[in-house]
């Protein structure tokens, strides 16, 4: 059994490790770090799991851990590696944005690998060090990624994307109170959106020009999940690029293409993405749908994880979509 540690315990991302990981044949949960709840049941901050395990927030970590998932805010992880030197055969998986850039990649004399499995499973499979993607991030590179290695995606990108209100984290923000978000829909960082600098790495990963993408971010009126649509100009058929997509994602476990017009609730709950495709005069348009605390954080880790120990890549990740 791969014994886990996970760091930042009682937040959103952790609490969802610990429900797939609790799940998980090839996995025994160590420890679940916490600042602020250090011997109380995990069931303290998590009520769901209230007689499913008997575990407790812990204080201290195990260093010799075979893996760790550090789901902390922005600038908490460095530091918390700082502090806390794990054995050289930990192998580590941040959720934060602190290494994903190629810029900030290299940390502790580690390289850490953007683990985007669609985009580059073998690097994945070698990596002793994963900078797990963005949740809008991952949706909006699942959906672009065929586009922009076949080189159609010089011409400008229009994205849109909204996300649940658990994408914000479990502290509570003037824009994630019931009382404002509840019958409510704003955009926030219009254009300036901090996965974009994530999402152009990957597009430009393969070479081709990529053209000005355009993103408006939406905070929308549900919990979880994450709709984007981007469209850019495209001269060939919808049927080409049908094709290009289901060439892109033929090994893909969790990424599928349908012809049926999508929706959010048939991804929330499961670590899929959908994408969808349609083609008006010279614009393809091209919808995708997210978990955003699963295929856009915890359960990407976990098929991270799945790929670096050699486990069967959708082991302890078959869940059931909420659907209703
Ligand atoms: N929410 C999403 O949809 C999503 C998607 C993809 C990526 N991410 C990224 O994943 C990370 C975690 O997100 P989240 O939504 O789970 O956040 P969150 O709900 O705010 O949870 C973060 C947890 O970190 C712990 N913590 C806070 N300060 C700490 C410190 N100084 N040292 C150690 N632990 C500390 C706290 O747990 P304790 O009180 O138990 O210590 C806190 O509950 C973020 O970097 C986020 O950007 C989030």
């Amino acid at each position: 059994m791969i014994k886990a540690g996970i760091i930042g315990g009682s937040g959103y991302t952790g609490g969802e490790l610990i429900r797939i990981l609790l799940n998980h044949p090839g996995v025994e949960i160590d420890f679940v770090f916490s600042t602020t709840r250090a011997g109380k049941p995990i069931s303290s901050a998590h009520p769901d799991l209230l007689g499913v395990t008997e575990l407790e927030f812990t204080g201290e970590s195990n260093l010799e851990v075979d893996v760790v998932f550090l789901c902390l805010g922005h600038g908490n992880s460095s530091k918390f590696l700082s502090e806390n030197e794990f054995s050289a055969q930990t192998k580590i998986i941040d959720l934060s944005n602190e290494f994903r850039l190629e810029n900030d990649a290299e940390f502790q004399g580690n390289k850490y690998v953007y683990g985007l499995p669609e985009l580059q499973k073998e690097a994945i499979v070698n990596a002793t060090h994963i900078a797990n993607p963005g949740c809008f991030a991952t949706a909006i590179q699942l959906a672009l990624l065929p586009l922009a290695k076949e080189g159609a995606l010089s011409q400008e990108v229009h994205i849109n994307a909204t996300t649940g209100s658990t994408g914000a984290g479990v502290s509570l923000s003037p824009t994630s109170h019931f009382s404002w978000r509840n019958n409510n829909i704003s955009w926030y960082k219009p254009f300036t959106h901090q996965h974009l600098g994530e999402i152009g790495e990957s597009l430009n990963s393969f070479g081709n020009t990529i053209g000005k993408l355009r993103f408006l971010p939406n905070r929308g009126n549900f919990t979880r999940g994450i709709l984007a649509t981007a469209y850019t100009a495209y001269e060939g058929s919808l049927e080409e690029a049908k094709s290009l997509y289901q060439k892109f994602y033929q090994e893909a476990l969790f990424t599928h293409v349908t012809d049926d017009p999508i929706h959010l609730k048939q991804v929330v709950n499961t670590n899929q993405c959908h994408i969808h495709l349609h083609k008006h005069e010279d614009v393809l348009l091209v919808t995708s749908a997210i978990d955003n605390l699963l295929k856009g954080a915890s359960g990407q880790a976990v098929q991270n994880m799945n790929l670096m120990f050699g486990l069967k890549e959708d082991l302890g990740l078959q869940l059931k979509a909420g659907v209703f």
